[in-house]
């Protein structure tokens, strides 16, 4: 049996999920986070915001429009490397919708109670963030499906003969979902977004503007040389760049700089263990590893994942991508292969039967 009752109607909290988190003395659905968003780096609206162009082309027509229409956005899919500034846009999104952004992940989401509990606490206009979207449980997935499409939940009332579903208009919202695998994501649910935007490793003269935009912010003064040489060993990614940023400014106040010099950058990413390619300790044990117990590979994730007590998830997502970025390291069908490039960059000879292999192929 299905009948249409309103929200206000029910207790939600009890009616869907028993396990809300108290923060502050406030009742907050389990999964949600209270991210702290004062006090940051992030720029706040699309205009601060630093490359990505053609997302943010895009964004400002579909956000004007619906501005225009009186509408709320159409759902947003974000998938590309971490670091690069998904959680930043969400926060965006919401701000130009004049609404809240509430910030959740995949994995945060155990029971389908949790996610109608988040649902029904919606405002018009507010932003529901789901990080690692891939890693949805199905029967969870599957309560995301009506609430996009019709803005609405069934929910089981109740257990055994006297159970009776209940359909729950929900508030019209913008789920920006936000995944490093766009592969694991299922259909059903990809279709379901009418943004579908791919996150790009940023170019060094952005990354350079992120952070002098940051020192500014920081209140810290960096020399526009200084800014690119961090630039180039920041991976690509704002993330990285900002906390490369307060260490630099660390190195510098503890010698009594008053300014970030190049010189002081290339002193402080020394102490720090980043070389210039700005791989880090880890990026380099990786390579070190691969080369010296596996003679460059082809070898598998969860092979490399036990030799360096490291988890394949964080492997995969997190150091990776930058080194596949630079021609480090190849993924292939049999394994992870450490490139020619690499060899060179660790001083290591480039072993004779690698450079046949690869003439006859
Ligand atoms: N800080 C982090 N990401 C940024 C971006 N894309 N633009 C400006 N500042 C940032």
């Amino acid at each position: 049996m299905q009948s249409m009752i309103k929200r206000e109607d029910l207790n939600i909290a009890s009616a869907v999920s028993d396990a809300g988190q108290l923060m502050g003395g406030q009742q907050l659905p389990p999964g949600e986070e209270v991210v702290q968003f004062e006090n940051t780096l992030r720029p706040r609206s699309l205009d601060e915001y630093i490359g990505q162009q053609d997302i943010k082309t895009n964004l400002t027509i579909s956000l004007e429009a619906a501005k225009k229409r009186g509408e709320s956005l159409d759902h947003v899919l974000l998938h590309g490397p971490a670091g690069l500034g998904k959680t930043t846009l969400a926060f965006i999104v919401a701000s130009e919708m004049k609404g809240e952004a509430k910030i959740t992940s995949g994995p945060a989401l155990e029971r389908q109670g949790d996610l109608a509990s988040i649902l029904t606490n919606l405002q018009e206009g507010d932003v529901l963030f789901i990080d690692e979207i891939h890693r949805l449980r199905p029967p969870v997935e599957e309560v995301l499906y009506s609430a996009m499409e019709d803005y609405c939940i069934d929910i089981m009332l109740g257990k055994g003969p006297s159970a009776r579903s209940v359909r729950l208009n929900l508030p019209r919202f913008t789920l920006i979902g936000a995944t490093t695998k766009m592969s694991l994501l299922s259909s059903p649910l990809r279709d379901r977004f009418g943004n579908v935007f791919k996150f790009a490793f940023y170019e060094t003269e952005d990354i350079t503007q992120i952070i002098t935009r940051s020192a500014r912010i920081l209140d810290f003064p960096i020399e526009e040389d200084g800014a690119r040489r961090l630039a180039e060993c920041s991976r690509q990614t704002p993330r990285i760049a900002n906390r490369l940023l307060r260490r630099v400014r660390d190195f510098a106040q503890y010698h009594d700089e008053s300014e970030i010099t190049r010189a002081i950058v290339n002193k402080a990413l020394v102490a720090l263990g980043v070389d210039e390619l700005g791989l880090d300790p880890m990026d380099r044990t990786i390579l070190d590893t691969l080369i010296s117990k596996f003679n460059g590979g082809p070898v598998g994730l969860n092979t490399i994942s036990s030799a360096l007590s490291e988890e394949e998830q964080t492997l995969e997502d997190i150091y990776e991508p930058y080194l596949i970025q630079l021609g480090l390291l190849e993924r292939t069908p049999r394994g992870r292969l450490v490139t020619e490039r690499a060899f060179h960059h660790m001083g290591f000879d480039f072993p004779a039967h690698r450079r046949q292999s690869s003439f006859i192929d």
